[in-house]
This record gives C-alpha cells, structure tokens and sequence, in this order.
C-alpha cells in the first residue's frame, strides 16, 4: 500500500467510509483512524499499531450532540466540561449504550470520547455520518506523532492516506477524566490541566489510582524512543556520569548548560513557556531518536502546569 499525504478531507472520508484507516490531525497529537461502527476497521488500528486488544480507543465526534448518541447518560459534570473544553484536548469517559461496539472499548461498559480542535478534523467529522476511533498515530510503545511526516516514518506502507494538517498546535495528547455518581476522576495527565478542570468543576478532582480494567497509566513503558533516554532532575551529574565515549543528547527545558562541547543541547522553550514546552516535547524526540545518539538525557519541568503532563511522558519515556 501508498501512504500518501495530503489535504483532502474528502478523500479521507471516502477512505474511512470504505473502512479504511486514515491518520487525521488533531490539535494533540496525529491520530490513526477508523470508523467505530465498522468492527473489522477498528481492528486494523490494533493490528497496524500492535496494541494490545483490551486497551480501549478514544471516540472523536463533531461535538456536544454527536457524543450523546454514543451514551447512556451525560451527567452535568459532562454538560459543564464539555462546553468550557470542547472542542479541545479533554477526553471524557462516560458510560456507552448499544450503539458502541465492545471492539472500540475494549469490552469495557464505558466510552472515551472528544472533540479535537482541528479545522481539518472538525470539517472531515462533520462530513462522515459515523465518528471515528482513533489512538494515537504511533506504533505501541513508541513517541506519539506531531507531524504528517512522522506518521509516515512509522507507518508508511501500512496506512493509505494521512490527512496533513501541518504541525499539532498542543503537542501533548488530551487529558482524560471519568465521571461516575457527580465525581470527576483524572485517568490521564495532559493538555488540559488539572487546575483549569477544577477552576470549571468548582469542585477537586479525584486522583485515579490506576486501577480498573483497562485505564491510560496501565504500561509502565510508553512514549518511548529506540535511543536508550534516561530521565532526571540532575542534568549535570548524569552527563558526568554516563556520557563518556557516549553520543549523547540533553534535552533541556528552558536553558542551556556549561556542558562539553561533544553534547548536543536542545530546549524546549528559552521563554520557560510551559505550552511551547508541551508543543515541542514529541516533535525533539522524533528528532533527536533519528540522528543515532548513544543516548538521550531529559531534565524533569517544574511540576506546575503542563510540567506535570510532560514529566508523566519522559518518565515513561525513560522506562525499559
Ligand atoms: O489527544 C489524544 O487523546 C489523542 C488524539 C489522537 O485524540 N489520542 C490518544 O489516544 O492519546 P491513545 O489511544 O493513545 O490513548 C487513549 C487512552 C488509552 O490509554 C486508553 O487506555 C484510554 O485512553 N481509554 C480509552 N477508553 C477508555 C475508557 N473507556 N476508560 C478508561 N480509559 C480509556
Ligand atoms: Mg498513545
């Protein structure tokens, strides 16, 4: 198969619609595409990302009315959020009804479901008369997606179209809350922070534990280069430690290092902008994993805003 790129929403809906998989930009990141109703499609996102099949999928509709199609219930805690956030990098869990297929959930009673805020992904969603199950763009395990070209690197051959809608504007993959009996829980740290949620909810979110069936911290090891990265909050002391004889690489949050002149330095934001952080976090990993470093070293943000999200990544990140 052609992987071919281009800007054609009506090309990636006729693809979609003859149960195709289609990369679609989102504002997070890139995200591999099927139609949710077409049980065979859905399951060729798991085949060409090799997940694991229990790991349930994000549902993307065209808004508010399209993801109450897909529940039994949209509590008032849904209503709140989703008019504040969506559309936008906020995923909520919610109980399904019949019309959702365990083959998206994973066989799982619940459904996650957004509205990205991409001109390309809105337009293309309200042309389908379906909405589309997509994870993100990469292969199991590996650093997600920004770019059109990234999303051809890991899956050319094996996907037929990526609908190019240019760089992802947020960088980092969407938050992801659950609500049951008026309480909502965090199941995923990302680009909607936990304080601007509770400055909505007026009300503190719960923490997840991490348990239950299937839920986003379940792989210790994601977002991960091929490049062996270690991951600290003491930059100095593990260059001087590991780097000798080493091709080595730092990526930096705000400033660079008196470091030795053999160590390439990139920074995520000179300004100390957490957002611009987030935006250029997957993009210099994707980079930095094709240039043949013996070694990645990422400083931990500050744990305040998108830090918390970003350092979530580059821990696992760091995971073998
Ligand atoms: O920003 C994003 O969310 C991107 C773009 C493409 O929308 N998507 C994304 O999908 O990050 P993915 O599959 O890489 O991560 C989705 C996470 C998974 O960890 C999965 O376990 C969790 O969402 N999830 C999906 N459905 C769930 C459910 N019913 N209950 C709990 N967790 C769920
Ligand atoms: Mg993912």
């Amino acid at each position: 198969m052609k992987t071919i790129i281009g800007k054609s929403t009506a090309k990636a809906a006729a693809l979609l619609a003859a149960g195709e998989l289609v990369a679609i930009p989102t504002e997070t990141v890139y995200g591999l595409a099927a139609n949710i109703f077409n049980k065979k499609a859905v399951g060729k996102i798991y085949q060409v990302k090799r997940r694991p099949r229990f790991n349930p999928l994000i549902v993307h509709v065209a808004g508010i009315q399209a993801a109450k199609e897909l529940v039994s219930t949209f509590p008032p805690q849904a209503e709140l959020l989703a008019k504040k956030f969506w559309p936008g990098p906020l995923t909520i869990v919610l109980p399904k009804n019949k019309k959702v297929g365990d083959w998206v959930t994973g066989g799982q009673s619940t459904v996650a479901i957004r509205v990205p805020a991409q001109p390309l992904a809105l337009r293309l969603l309200r042309s389908l008369d379906f909405p589309l199950a997509a994870p993100s763009a990469n292969p199991f395990t590996y650093i997600s997606p920004v770019k059109p070209r990234q999303v051809k690197k890991m899956l050319d051959g094996r996907i037929g179209y990526i609908l190019d809608g240019g760089k992802c504007s947020r960088g980092i993959e969407s938050t992801i809350v659950s609500i049951h009996h008026g309480k909502v829980t965090l199941l995923r740290q990302g680009a909607v922070t936990e304080k601007e949620l509770e400055a909505v909810l007026k009300i503190p979110l719960v923490r997840s534990a991490g348990k239950g069936p299937a839920h986003p911290g379940m792989f210790k090891r994601h977002y991960s280069p091929h490049t062996p990265l270690i991951f600290t909050d003491d930059i100095l002391r593990v260059v001087e430690k590991e780097y000798s004889g080493k091709k080595t690489a730092v990526l930096l949050f705000r400033k660079r290092l008196h470091l030795p002149a053999s160590v390439k330095q990139v920074v995520l934001s000179t300004a100390g902008n957490m957002e611009e952080a987030a935006a250029n976090l997957y993009d210099s990993l994707h980079q930095l994993d094709n240039k043949g470093y013996d070694l990645l070293i990422c400083e931990k943000l500050p744990e305040r805003k998108l830090g918390k999200a970003i350092n979530e990544r580059l821990a696992k990140a760091a995971s073998r």
